[in-house]
């Protein structure tokens, strides 16, 4: 028989999955259960596949890949979606389909399958990586082919002895990995409700948090990835991991956002991301301190498309390779140790350093030892401001009244 493999979360609608294709299709179903830090049995997960008729059930520990091939790119990149999303979803995304093809071929399976719905943006980011890496290969997307409501699913696994965990099945959709979890569904499709506090997971409320004393980490940065905690070496995972522990604990890292979809949906998204919130924050301090100023400019609009690929599922793209060859050499001298003190709700930084700051004490200082040579300002802003006098002098006096407003004016006299 042929066999298709599935990515496979033990989650119901992957449980059903495993049966509907069976009969749908006809095929052996391989379940891939992939590790990529969300924190739970994954044996007993590829058990409840066997037990529900999966004719092979794997297990790949994919986090430090994860960690080194997506998160850290991501993070020296800067990408965060819209101004909120670290993008800890999207970003396994590529890093599954992957592993679905190497596996299929592997097994000589002629199909892969994932647990998608046909709203959002993941069938398309694994739809698109998926074909992109393995033309070869069917995609089968149940969730997108069946008609069935939760009830059903729920119904369809009774009759079929599939065990589902939840009688009373949770109201969220939830996805999560080292770089963060992402809620969505139930109460929180109302944007104008607060998000209870059952909706979160990683963080306490700020309010819960407020008891605690102030703390403060020490993260140190080679090339714009993080190397150290306070000192100490520390490997990528376990980083990332102690982290979201320690700024979950103080309430950082919740983030509650109206997002626009690839598929051209607006939807609100709870996200918790305390260890990404920490790193990006001092990330970018480090890059403050090490990075020219027009390297930086340049670099905000490299960090918006760079965040727009990885939303929408470009991972594998000509685009992606050119822009990360960018990055990678913006890095080259963000390396340095930079100072986070957490407290109730917030993380803030309050200390930064690194043997290539372009920080120059001696031309900041307003005390004695300043460098700047204060005379040479005067001719800077002369030539600085010549464009300017010179155009107002030929075009803008008449409307640049200081009685009245500059805008309404323009706009009444064209
Ligand atoms: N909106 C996010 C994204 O498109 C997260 C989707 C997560 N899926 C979920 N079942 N909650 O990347």
């Amino acid at each position: 028989m042929s066999t298709v493999v599935l990515a496979y979360s033990g989650g119901l609608d992957t449980s059903v999955a495993i049966r509907w294709i069976q009969e749908k299709y006809g095929l052996d179903v391989i379940a891939l259960t992939i590790d990529v830090g969300s924190e739970r049995d994954i044996e007993a997960i590829a058990d409840k596949a066997r037990k529900i008729g999966a004719v092979k059930a794997l297990i790949v520990d994919a986090r430090a890949d994860f960690v080194r091939y997506f998160v850290w790119p991501a993070l020296q990149a800067g990408a965060i979606y819209e101004g909120y999303y670290p993008l800890a979803t999207a970003l396994a995304r590529p890093l599954i389909a992957r592993l679905l093809v190497e596996v299929a071929h592997a097994e000589g399976a002629i199909a892969v399958a994932h647990g998608c719905t046909g709203k959002g943006n993941d069938q398309v980011r694994f739809d698109v990586s998926i074909a992109t890496l393995a033309p070869d290969l069917k995609i089968i997307a149940p969730l997108r082919e069946w008609s069935m409501t939760r009830d059903h699913a729920i119904a369809y696994a009774a009759e079929h002895g599939i065990p589902v965990q939840a009688t009373k099945a949770s109201p969220y959709s939830v996805d999560q990995n080292l770089w963060g979890r992402s809620n969505e569904c139930g109460i929180l499709e109302d944007p104008w409700i607060e998000p209870p506090e059952e909706a979160f997971a990683w963080t306490a409320s700020p309010t819960a948090a407020a008891h605690l004393q102030p703390t403060y980490s020490e993260i140190t940065f080679q090339h714009g990835i993080p190397i150290a905690l306070n000192g100490v070496e520390i490997d990528g995972v376990t980083l990332i991991e102690t982290l979201n522990e320690l700024a979950g604990r103080y309430g950082v890292g919740r983030i509650d956002s109206i997002e626009n979809r690839l598929v051209g949906i607006k939807s609100r998204e709870i996200y918790e991301a305390p260890a990404a919130t920490v790193l990006h924050m001092a990330h970018r301090a480090l890059e403050s301190l090490t990075l020219s100023r027009e390297q930086a400019r340049f670099k905000e609009g490299v960090s918006s498309e760079y965040a727009r690929l990885i939303y929408n599922g470009q991972w594998y793209s000509a685009l992606h390779q050119d822009l990360a060859s960018y990055v990678q050499s913006t890095q080259r001298f963000v390396s340095g140790t930079i100072r986070i003190r957490f407290s109730s709700g917030q993380c803030s930084v309050v200390g930064r350093k690194s043997e290539h700051s372009l920080y120059s004490h001696g031309l900041a200082t307003y005390e004695s030892g300043d460098q700047f040579d204060h005379n040479a300002a005067l001719g800077f802003i002369k030539l600085w401001g010549l464009p300017l006098s010179t155009q107002a002098q030929a075009q803008l006096l008449p409307s640049i009244g200081m009685e009245g407003n500059l805008l309404a004016k323009v706009a009444t006299k064209e």
